[in-house]
């Protein structure tokens, strides 16, 4: 299996290009089932795994999907089975985002039941509750979602969703688009990659408003267009490479993103001591002390602090001065990077969603593991800091999410090497 070497140690200074956000990607590729005509996307994160995953996972229900260098289009003009299987799902939770849009143009859909994943158990079921809101019939048979709509198609209504998802939110946009009438969301998510997918609805035709606050409403219109849709650049990453930047002490520039989309995340990094100056497009990452200071930070839906950036604060908290208090409180089991971390010498202890990391002078570089994305990349930051040689295993959860990342780092200064 391949591995990430890194010899901690090097400052990082240079250039890092922000590539286009993951999570709006994924959805962005489902909301080409919502109509016959195709949808061209720039600043598509084509590299990913996550995104060939989904590739396939459309090219299996007829879509044509073509990729070339960070352009994407995605045509659903000849869908042929509107049945998600088990082996393609339960590779990508985020493929049940396939159910709302082929629901709403075909009235029916079969997509299989996730199952659990490495961060909790991850239920669906907010996702049903509101395709039922707009008079889905849904039945849960042999692990499938079996959801059809009525005779006349999905109805226009109002859904409150008791608690902030990401996902629901999405999927009940991308089905109201097409119902008869008006559908109001409540309680939903407000995350740029949601806004993101919404302004590429409007684009396709949809009428909808309010995005980005917690109550959107869409009015159903009877067909959708193709369209062309920049993908925004991606947050998480950018944050990732930030926390990068200021552990190992050197200046990066990080090239065509967006730092508003990242207040919360950059205002603990401040009160860490990790300078960040907009320049245009591009921010400028430097560190202003000797040491960085512990911060308690605590996870919320958007505005707040994302899940997403949990665990590489984590990592940066392991060498500061001080103590830093992390509560997670969007996943149930998102510290798998804890016994990791504390392998290469973090003091750390968890009570419940809550963690205190108290930083320690030095990690030490050792043979490292992680069984998702984040906690992952995690491993990878503090490898960047510790003495000697740190190995990452399982390499194919960072590249899930990170394109070209040890190209990205090394390029920087970093020594970092993929071994087969
Ligand atoms: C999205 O997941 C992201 N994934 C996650 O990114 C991210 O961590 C998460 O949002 C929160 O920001 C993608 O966009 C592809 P949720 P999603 O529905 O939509 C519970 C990464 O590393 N819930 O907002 O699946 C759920 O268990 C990842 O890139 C229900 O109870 O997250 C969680 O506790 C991983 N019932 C909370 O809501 C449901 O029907 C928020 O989850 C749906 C969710």
């Amino acid at each position: 299996m391949d591995r990430i070497r890194i010899i901690g140690g090097n400052q990082l200074n240079g250039e890092i290009p922000i590539s286009g956000a993951k999570n709006a990607a994924l959805k962005l590729m489902s909301a080409a089932l919502l109509t016959d005509g195709t949808l061209n996307f720039t600043n598509s994160p084509n590299e990913l795994r996550d995104i060939s995953s989904q590739t396939e996972l459309l090219e299996h229900l007829g879509c044509v999907v073509t990729r070339e260098e960070n352009r994407m289009s995605v045509s659903a003009a000849n869908i042929h089975t509107r049945t998600a299987p088990y082996e393609l799902v339960r590779k990508m939770r985020t493929s049940i985002l396939v159910l709302g849009p082929l629901l709403a143009r075909f009235g029916e859909a079969k997509v299989s039941l996730p199952g659990g994943c490495a961060i909790g158990t991850r239920p669906v079921d907010m996702h049903l509750n509101a395709l039922e809101e707009l008079g889905a019939d849904i039945k849960l048979e042999q692990g499938y979602i079996d959801a059809k709509a009525p005779a006349g198609g999905l109805q226009g209504g109002k859904i409150l969703f008791p608690k902030v998802s990401v996902g629901a939110t999405e999927n009940a946009m991308m089905a109201a688009t097409l119902a008869n009438g008006t559908t109001v969301l409540a309680n939903a998510a407000k995350e740029p990659e949601i806004v993101d997918l919404g302004e590429c609805l409007i684009k396709m035709g949809a009428k909808i408003s309010g995005l980005g606050t917690e109550k959107i409403t869409i009015e159903g219109v009877k067909s959708l267009n193709g369209a062309e849709h920049e993908i925004l650049p991606d947050r998480i990453e950018t944050g990732t490479y930030t926390i990068a930047a200021g552990m190992t002490g050197g200046t990066v520039t990080l090239k065509n993103t967006r730092i508003d989309h990242l207040s919360a995340v950059l205002g603990h990094l401040s009160q860490a001591g990790i300078e960040v100056e907009e320049q245009g497009t591009d921010i400028v990452v430097s560190r202003e002390g000797e040491r960085l200071q512990g911060v308690d930070i605590m996870t919320e839906p958007y505005p707040g602090f994302p899940t997403d950036m949990q665990a590489q604060f984590m990592a940066m908290l392991t060498v500061a001065e001080g103590a830093g208090m992390v509560t997670e409180t969007i996943f149930e089991n998102r510290f798998m990077h804890v016994p990791e971390l504390v392998r290469m010498g973090a003091d750390i202890s968890v009570q419940g969603n809550s963690a205190i990391v108290r930083g320690v002078g030095g990690l030490k570089g050792a043979e490292v593991m992680a069984t998702d994305l984040r906690a992952s990349v995690a491993l990878v930051l503090a490898g960047l800091v510790a003495e000697g040689e740190t190995m990452v295993n399982r390499v194919y959860h960072l590249e899930r999410g990170y394109e070209r990342l040890v190209r990205k780092l090394s390029a920087c200064g970093a020594n970092i090497e993929r071994l087969k």
